[in-house]
């Protein structure tokens, strides 16, 4: 939609953090690497820039975004913490944490990047670019990740412009991201936290530092998720088959650690996200070789099975989304 744009990919230097900067500062669209995935970067306090965002991505609808900050301090003007969010967030952040809080009477990210919420999430990367560029920008920056409505999420500036291509000014290429799932979503709006999303922080982490079980999460079903959260929204073009025990001919296979599968021989193409059963190592290559599988061509991508704990919840839940009917 719009115009072509010419996208430049931008260096990891100084002068592409700079130009980065400038251009999110004069309301242009940028992509650049967190710690999770790519993100694709607007001055949260533009709504014009922040709608940008959803043509790009050609967004069914405005979720709320998060706004990324370059420090727990800069988070506390937009946000109120309460007690359980401060300590989440000496905790956690910088790193791959999203808290839902609600609006503080100074936020200034823009009513359309809260979707017209009373609340907002709030992220602080890690990654040493994301958290350069948020410096120099000095503003929050809204951004979802940088991949087109209905896509895997980028976790490389190649992926980015797979995407993106023509529809945003710049890409900041800082190789490949290292989580490779997204944030967790821990919202803290009054009363006991909750689980909205899982992702980089296992929830096992939180549970421990706070001393209690986080309501929520994928499992149950009766907890509302974060608005955006639609079971296709991690869909590739093929079909997903999950805990998959056999192989049919043609099928793209996706494995986990030292799991066989029978018939692997006659698979189109297979990839394991970690032969030696790292969950770390897993959600790395998850999105990346999802759409390695889909560019196989194979109809359906055959996954095998992969544990429930730690970072293997996010990537069951990414996984259970891509499968989900559409
Ligand atoms: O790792 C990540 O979180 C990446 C990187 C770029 O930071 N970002 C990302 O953004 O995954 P996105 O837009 O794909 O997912 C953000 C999620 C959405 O499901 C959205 O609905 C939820 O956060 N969210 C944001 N603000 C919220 C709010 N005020 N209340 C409930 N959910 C919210
Ligand atoms: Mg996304």
């Amino acid at each position: 939609p719009g115009s072509m744009l010419q996208t430049e990919r931008l260096t990891a230097d100084e002068a592409g953090l700079a130009q980065a900067a400038a251009v999110l500062r004069r309301g242009g669209l940028v992509a650049f690497p967190t710690e999770t995935v790519y993100g694709l970067g607007a001055d949260a306090t533009d709504a014009t820039a922040v709608a940008r965002i959803y043509a790009a991505k050609e967004r069914p609808s405005f979720n709320p975004l998060i706004a990324h900050v370059d420090s727990v301090e800069a988070a506390r003007i937009q946000g109120i913490f309460d007690e359980t969010a401060q300590r989440l967030a000496d905790a956690f952040w910088p790193g791959p944490l999203t808290l839902v809080v609600p609006a503080a009477p100074t936020c200034t990210v823009s009513d359309l990047a809260r979707a017209g919420l009373d609340s907002l999430g709030l992220r602080v990367p890690a990654h040493p670019l994301a958290h350069e560029l948020l410096k120099l920008t000095g503003r929050p920056v809204a951004a979802p990740s940088a991949n087109r409505s209905g896509r895997v999420s980028p976790t490389d500036a190649d992926h980015v412009l797979g995407d993106l291509d023509g529809r945003i000014e710049a890409v900041l290429d800082g190789g490949a991201a290292q989580v490779g799932v997204e944030s967790t979503i821990v919202a803290c709006l009054g009363g006991a936290p909750r689980l909205l999303r899982p992702g980089g922080v296992p929830r096992e982490a939180i549970e421990a530092l706070i001393g209690m079980r986080l309501e929520g999460g994928s499992e149950g079903g009766k907890s509302p998720l974060a608005p955006g959260m639609l079971a296709s929204h991690y869909a590739p073009r093929a079909r997903v088959r999950l805990n998959a025990t056999s192989v049919q001919a043609g099928e793209a296979v996706l494995l986990f650690g030292s799991g066989v599968l029978h018939g692997a021989e006659a698979a189109q193409a297979s990839l394991n996200l970690s032969k030696n059963g790292s969950l770390v190592e897993a959600a790395a290559h998850l999105f990346s070789y999802l759409r390695q599988l889909d560019a196989s061509g194979a109809p359906t991508i055959a996954v095998g099975p992969i544990p429930e704990t730690g970072l293997g919840e996010a990537i069951n839940d990414r996984l259970r989304r891509a499968a989900a009917e559409r």
